[in-house]
């Protein structure tokens, strides 16, 4: 996958604002007359990029490239294939296959508050910005994920003889000389996913005084997430709820990865070969096993976890940690990750009873934002039936959320 990176040299962006009235009572404007609604007044302003500001123009038409499959090397698989907004953008498979049926070796994503997040992915600290990681999906041939490699130029065209499309290009980049090109191509789905905002769930509203938006048990999980004892907020604290963080009044971002005893394959430390994390970028030994901490957003509806999908439920991702580890007992990934040697000492197990287990499990699930799962202004543009818009695995799978009964 990082053998793309060189074709990763693009321009790009910030601000942003669409018309929801009903999505967020709070809107915010900044100084420097960006507009990024939605946002509640006590969250920051996301930084700002010179090289692609934000508009309502390219957001639109990033949403429609993000459900667009033309952008697939066979014309039948979008971004949205694998990144689907009633899981937050992740797909429920353990790992998902791209166009040519090649499995890829991680776990598709949640996309939540991307325009906070400084490093994309799973494990890449050089991977800082939406429009370059959009190339991966795109031209990536190892694994393929849309396989448009060859295809771009019909691509382009295609999109250059669609009325709607030239239109909407026109309009989100007025000041290119060229408008129909990779480059505004990856710079209007970078748009599109830093206007995917969710700081709407019942944690949120708990935080800002609604006393009564947590049952007892989710307050004593909040308790315990926040607690020495279970350390989770070392990692995955933050408005994002992740030690990844940025914002406008960042100087710098916060860039960190960890090793939380997933794997230990040979004893020493090691993971299984082609998922050893930040280790594939740096060559580092120290830096085995070692990940970004997602964010725990919407985290009840994007199972399974890790970057491999390799844990199914919540529960069991309480038990790994209550464990210090993980402890995979037979096949090629057999060790103990509580011994991984490289783990991080907030890693280092603790003893719950059942009940406060339960108590994190239910703090966890109030982290589900329902505004972000169903907003229209993320959801599929085309109408139904439509070519962009007549997945039938989509339409198949399975999703009971309360979230979902009275849209
Ligand atoms: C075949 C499935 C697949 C398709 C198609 C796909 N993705 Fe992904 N996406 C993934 C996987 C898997 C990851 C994790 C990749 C990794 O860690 O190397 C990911 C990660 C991401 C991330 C990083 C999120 C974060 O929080 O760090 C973004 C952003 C993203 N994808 C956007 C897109 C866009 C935009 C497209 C379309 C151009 C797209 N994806 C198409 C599977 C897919
Ligand atoms: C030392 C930092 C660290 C601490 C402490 C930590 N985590 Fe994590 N967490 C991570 C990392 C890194 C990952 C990704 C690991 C991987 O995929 O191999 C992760 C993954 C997760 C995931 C899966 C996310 C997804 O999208 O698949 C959940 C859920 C989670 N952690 C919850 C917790 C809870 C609950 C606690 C406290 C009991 C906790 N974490 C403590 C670093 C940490």
């Amino acid at each position: 996958m990082k053998t793309i990176f060189n074709l990763a040299l693009i321009v790009s962006t910030v601000g942003l604002l669409l018309n929801c009235a009903q999505y967020n009572p709070h809107l915010t404007s900044t100084p420097g007359g960006s507009v990024w609604k939605f946002l509640p007044d006590y969250i920051p302003a996301p930084r700002e990029f010179a090289d692609n500001p934000v508009t309502p123009e390219k957001v639109e038409l990033g949403r429609r490239l993000f459900y667009e499959k033309k952008l697939s090397g066979n014309g039948q698989m979008a971004c949205a294939g694998c990144h689907i907004q009633k899981k937050a953008f992740a797909d429920g498979l353990t790992v998902p296959a791209g166009t040519t049926g090649q499995l890829h070796p991680r776990n598709s994503m949640s996309l939540v508050n991307l325009a906070f997040v400084p490093v994309l992915t799973w494990g890449n600290p050089l991977m800082r910005r939406l429009h370059t990681q959009a190339l991966v999906p795109i031209f990536g041939e190892n694994p393929v994920e849309l396989g448009l490699t060859g295809n771009e130029n019909q691509f382009l065209e295609q999109m250059r003889s669609d009325a709607d499309y030239l239109r909407l290009y026109k309009i989100a980049f007025p000041d290119h000389t060229d408008k129909v090109t990779m480059e505004t191509t990856v710079l209007a789905l970078e748009a599109f996913q830093r206007s995917l905002f969710s700081f709407n769930s019942a944690a949120d509203k708990f935080e800002h005084g609604n006393t009564s938006a947590l049952s007892e048990s989710a307050k004593r999980g909040l308790n315990l997430f926040f607690s020495e004892k279970m350390e989770c907020f070392h990692c995955h604290g933050g408005i994002n709820f992740t030690s990844s963080i940025d914002t406008a009044l960042h100087a710098e971002p916060e860039i960190d990865f960890s090793n939380n005893g997933l794997y230990n394959v040979d004893g020493n430390g090691a993971y299984p070969t082609g998922n050893t994390g930040i280790h594939e970028v740096t060559g580092r030994a120290a830096d085995m096993g070692k990940f970004k901490a997602p964010t725990l957003r919407n985290i009840e509806v994007s199972a399974p976890y890790m970057h491999d999908g390799s844990i199914a439920t919540l529960e069991a991702v309480v038990e790994h940690y209550a464990r210090g580890g993980t402890l995979t007992p037979s096949g090629p990934k057999a060790g103990d990750g509580a011994t991984n040697p490289f783990k991080s000492s907030f890693v280092a197990g603790f003893s719950a009873t059942t009940q406060e287990k339960e108590d994190l499990v239910n703090y966890l699930k109030s982290l589900t934002d329902c505004d972000f799962l169903t907003n229209k202004n993320f959801s599929n543009p085309f109408p139904e039936g439509h070519a962009n818009n007549n997945n039938s695995s989509l339409n198949q799978l399975e999703i009971t959320h309360p979230c979902y009964e009275n849209p």
